[in-house]
């Protein structure tokens, strides 16, 4: 099986890597997809956004226990959605880890473990930073999204990113691509943050997917019921996410889903995916 893997990142925080990394993991998980996600951030906002204790029953860890050669157990929180949970210990693996000779490939080593194999996708959430634990998750992927908000400074320490990429391709691991950007916490009304969007688009071109996530109160509302907005009965962020995730699988897979009773969007082999002038 040919496992697919992507890291989100940007080193601004607070632009959606855990919202996104979260609802396309949920997203992936309900066309059947067997998805991980694993929680790269010491702030552990995806593990707690998706189960109060994931090693409870257990008494197994994840991220932290993973590196360090301890017991760890990646824990279903929805069907064929698992989760490799983080916690803030990573913080001080990741200052320890600066001495060791492996430093930044200690991720994609334990990927290759045969408990890793059985996963279609794997989504990596990153840390609002270029530090030890993202250079990890960079080398271990061969995707790269970048999520991004339509606020003023939202191209700041992009250029940093991409030059980290670079050097990560050339240095450690060449199969690193970008997969594309998604613009996240969308309003379309101030007219100001249409000019931002069109940015970023002239930045990145075809690279920005033609799909946004608006703004809206429904991703703090699934964040309380650990659900996700996939769990929602209807409503714009739930279609928005299926719109970016159907243009996700679609860019790896190189075709689109076809699930019609999952969203009444597929029409035999027809699909509406959204097209540019609809964002
Ligand atoms: N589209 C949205 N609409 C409304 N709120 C959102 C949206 N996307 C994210 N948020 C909220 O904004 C906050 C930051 O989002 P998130 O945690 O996904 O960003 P992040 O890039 O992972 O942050 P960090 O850099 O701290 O890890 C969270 O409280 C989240 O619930
Ligand atoms: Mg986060």
């Amino acid at each position: 099986m040919n496992q697919k893997r992507i890291v989100f990142s940007n080193q601004k925080g607070g632009v959606g890597k855990t919202t996104l990394t979260r609802e396309l993991g949920i997203y992936l998980a309900t066309l059947g997809r067997s998805v991980l996600l694993i929680d790269f951030d010491p702030q552990a906002n995806l593990t707690r956004s998706l189960a109060d204790d994931p090693s409870a029953g257990s008494g197994a860890g994840g991220c932290y226990e993973a590196l360090t050669g301890q017991r760890y157990e990646q824990v279903e929180v929805q069907k064929n959605l698992f989760l490799l949970s983080g916690d803030i210990k990573m913080a001080v693996l990741e200052k320890s880890l600066i001495a060791e000779i492996d430093a930044y490939t200690r991720l994609g080593e334990l990927l290759e473990h045969g408990s890793f194999h059985p996963f279609e996708y794997i989504l990596i959430d990153t840390p609002p930073s270029l530090g030890v634990l993202t250079v990890n998750a960079l080398t271990a992927a061969e995707h790269l999204v970048i999520p991004m908000n339509p606020s003023l400074y939202s191209m700041q320490g992009t250029n940093d990113l991409m030059s980290t990429v670079r050097k990560v391709k050339k240095g450690l691991y060449p199969g690193l691509g970008l997969l594309g950007v998604i613009i996240n916490a969308y309003d379309s009304v101030p007219v100001i943050t249409r000019q931002i969007r069109d940015e970023i688009c002239s930045s990145f071109g075809e690279m920005v997917f033609p799909s946004v996530l608006s703004k809206s109160i429904r991703i703090e509302e699934a964040i309380a019921l650990q659900s996700g907005v996939m769990a929602l009965q209807k409503g714009r962020v739930k279609d928005e996410i299926i719109r970016i995730g159907v243009e996700l699988v679609c860019r790896i897979e190189g075709s689109v889903p076809v699930t019609p009773e999952q969203h009444g969007r597929v029409r035999g082999a027809e699909v509406l995916v959204p097209s540019k002038t609809e964002v």
